[in-house]
């Protein structure tokens, strides 16, 4: 089982939209997914087609085993479960991603999770296998906290594939073309591609649905296409 966290840098980033829209092209592929919710604004499951006024998840059971019966299954076959709307710890988060490799799932099955913004990812339990995406945009915020992230982790002694990828891409930008370039060209861990800033991940969202089933020819769909494949390379690695 391949596991993904996704976290933006900073808040709004686009880490919910980002998972939902992966685990539907990965599925699409024919790669069984399974979509975890571990931010408190339990936002992912409207990705997925499920009520707003659906309110719980895992964060409302005391056991994992409860926990699982509030897993559902999109019109695609993305298997996701959300987070509820009760509060919990950081210990809580941490037992939910380690009692998720209960789950019955294929080896070639890929977990991803949408974690929040404001937790660090050093405290995860993360493996040498798993890979972490950190999301930024083009822009001078985070450009510095891209700097600061590099610190942390030189000084986590991180094992697991950690990496930058740009979203929200505006190709229009002066400013965002300078900033990418210098980034690649720099600094170490930057995925080699962006994903667009586009209109339909944002209608799709609105359809409580991803860009794949939305406007399947569109810019973010190529984008999350992308973004697939190349993790399917980064994983074998
Ligand atoms: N590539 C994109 N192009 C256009 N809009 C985008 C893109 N990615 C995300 N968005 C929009 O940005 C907003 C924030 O996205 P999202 O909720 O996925 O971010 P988040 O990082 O999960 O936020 P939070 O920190 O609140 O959990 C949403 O309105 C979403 O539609
Ligand atoms: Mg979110």
């Amino acid at each position: 089982m391949q596991r993904i966290f996704v976290k933006g840098i900073k808040g709004g980033i686009g880490s919910t939209s980002v998972v939902a829209n992966l685990a539907c092209v990965l599925k699409k592929s024919d790669v069984d997914v399974i979509a975890i919710d571990l931010d408190a604004k339990s936002d992912l499951g409207l990705h997925f087609g499920l009520k707003w006024t659906s309110t719980k998840g895992w964060s409302n059971e005391s056991n994992f085993e409860d926990a699982l019966l509030h897993f559902r299954k999109d019109s695609d076959g993305v298997l996701f479960l959300p987070f509820g709307d009760n509060e919990v710890t950081l210990e809580d988060i941490v037992s939910t991603v380690n009692n998720c490799k209960k789950l019955d799932y294929k080896a070639s099955s890929w977990l991803l999770f949408d974690c929040p913004d404001h937790i660090n990812i050093s405290h995860y339990p993360l493996e040498e296998k798993d890979i972490v995406i950190e999301l930024v945009t083009c822009d001078a915020i985070c450009h510095s906290l891209i700097y600061k992230r590099l610190q942390t982790l030189k000084t986590a002694e991180s094992t697991w594939k950690h990496f930058f990828v740009v979203n929200r891409y505006n190709s229009a930008s002066v400013l965002e073309f300078d900033l990418f370039s210098l980034w690649q060209s720099t600094l170490p861990f930057m995925a080699p591609f962006f994903i667009n800033s586009d209109e339909v991940i944002k209608e799709a969202t609105a359809n409580r649905n991803v860009a794949l089933n939305c406007a399947p020819y569109s810019v973010a769909n190529d984008d999350f296409e992308t973004l697939a494949g190349w993790l399917v390379s980064r994983a074998a690695l």
